[in-house]
């Protein structure tokens, strides 16, 4: 498994390009089974994720191809989607085990083909992430649901039916699911209290694009006109507004200065209003944000995470790390996941003072120092919290187990390289 090795003390400065949005491109291609046409997404990023997920979808039949492009002076994947015809409706355990956005599959393919066998994606490091309220929902909507040997088996003999829904969690995995099915149900769909995470936004104006009737885009309350079928569309993936948010924790936490090319300022309000209040300089360009923390000292602030518009949760780990070196103290609350602190027990072995009660809330007291040390990934956004402690702590750091960092961050070692940090990726079969 490949290991990250990091000399921590190096300012970063310079221009970081955002890539296109994981949690946007996942839905998104799963949506693409709502049509026999071609559906085109441009500004795909390069991540194991997006590939595990190509895989899954070649596994139902999808023709998939792509090349590359020079968008609005940046390089980046188009890759295209078309099932003529499934070939298969089952979704087996050894995909979905690998990546639980692959339960999008269940929406689109049980509206368009009224039957899916989806193997449960069961939990994972940060929680047992049911999907209680994806299968209630499509039970409304006249499905009918039944558990057998680790599988969901979904079946609508005549179809889906429009239902008012009211989500007791604005659950972003659900609205997804549930918007792309209600799309070729018949009647209409409500959802009450659906999440409002821009990524959202962007897979509701694609099915528009496609043909669908969904009003109340980026609001708690979406309705969707069910429609006969969808047709084939070009679409762009919106920027990833966490990777975004990641590296301008890593300009802040080095005290640099970082200009996130095509960071969209607009989907990270609550961050970027926490950091400036820690005392980090921030200004919105037309296409980035500049993160601007040269000679500052920063205060300790408190976080609680919160569904959209609130501080997200996918920052949590990184805004913590960046209280290690603040002054003062900062209390960190966790309210999505009840498990979000697997990155504190390997800060602690760099020297970090940090305090966790229960599982929702972490007390973060500044040290003087950080030590490199070998750590553990554990999830993806706690390895990039370690990569974080590793550009500051005295020393090396290695980080084993980069394959969570692989699934959600492009070319993470080039992007930080690119503005001086010291980084290089030591490959499984060079360990020394
Ligand atoms: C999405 O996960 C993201 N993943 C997560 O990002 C993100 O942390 C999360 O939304 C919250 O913003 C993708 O988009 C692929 P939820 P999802 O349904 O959809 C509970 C990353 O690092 N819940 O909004 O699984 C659930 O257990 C990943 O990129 C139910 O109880 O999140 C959790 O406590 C990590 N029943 C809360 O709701 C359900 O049926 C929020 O989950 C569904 C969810």
């Amino acid at each position: 498994m490949d290991k990250l090795k990091i000399k921590g003390g190096n300012k970063l400065a310079g221009q970081i390009y955002i890539s296109g949005a994981k949690n946007a491109a996942l839905p998104l291609i799963c949506a693409s089974l709502l049509t026999r046409e071609r559906v085109t997404l441009t500004n795909m990023p390069l991540l194991s994720d997006i590939r595990s997920m190509n895989l899954l979808l070649e596994q139902l039949g999808t023709k998939i191809d792509s090349h590359d492009e020079v968008i609005d002076g940046n390089p980046c994947k188009v890759y295209s989607y078309q099932t003529a015809q499934p070939a298969s409706l089952v979704a087996p355990y050894d995909y979905v085990r690998k990546m639980r956005a692959s339960y999008y599959v269940l929406g689109p393919l049980l509206a368009r083909e009224h039957y899916v066998e989806l193997s449960l994606p069961g939990g994972c490091a940060i929680g047992a992430r049911p999907m209680d309220i994806h299968l209630s929902a499509l039970e409304q909507m006249g499905a009918s649901i039944e558990i057998k040997n680790g599988y969901v088996i979904a079946k609508a003999e005549h179809g889906l039916q429009g239902a008012h829904l009211i989500f007791n969690i604005a659950s972003v995995g659900a609205t997804c699911n549930i918007l792309m099915a209600a799309t070729l149900a018949r009647g209409t769909t409500v959802i009450e209290n659906a999440a409002m995470e821009p990524e959202i936004g962007n897979l509701a104006e694609m099915l528009n694009a496609m043909g669908a009737k969904i009003s109340g885009i980026n609001t708690p309350i979406l309705t969707i006109e069910g429609v006969k079928e969808l047709h084939g569309v070009i679409h762009k993936v919106i920027p990833d507004r966490i990777e975004a948010g990641s590296y301008a924790v890593a300009a802040a936490i080095t005290r640099g200065k970082i200009e996130l090319i095509n960071a969209q300022a607009a989907t990270l309000q609550t961050p970027l209003k926490i950091l400036a209040e820690t005392g980090v300089r921030i200004s919105e360009k037309p296409h980035g944000i500049i993160i601007d923390a040269e000679n500052c000292v920063l205060e300790g602030k408190d976080i609680m995470t919160d569904y959209y518009p609130g501080f997200p949760t996918d920052l949590q780990a990184q805004f913590l790390t960046l209280m290690l070196t603040a002054d003062g103290a900062s209390m960190v609350t966790e309210t999505i996941f009840e498990n979000r602190f697997m990155h504190v027990p390997e800060l602690l072995r760099m020297g970090a003072n940090i305090n966790v009660h229960g599982h929702a809330s972490a007390i973060v007291r500044s040290v003087p120092k950080l030590y490199g040390a070998q750590v553990m990934a554990t999830d993806l956004r706690a390895s990039f919290a370690l990569v974080l402690a590793g550009l500051v702590a005295e020393g090396e750091t290695v980080v084993n187990r980069v394959y969570h960092l692989d699934r959600g961050y492009e070319k993470l070692e080039h992007k930080l390289r690119s503005v001086g940090a010291d980084i290089v990726r030591i490959k499984d079969d060079q360990e020394d």
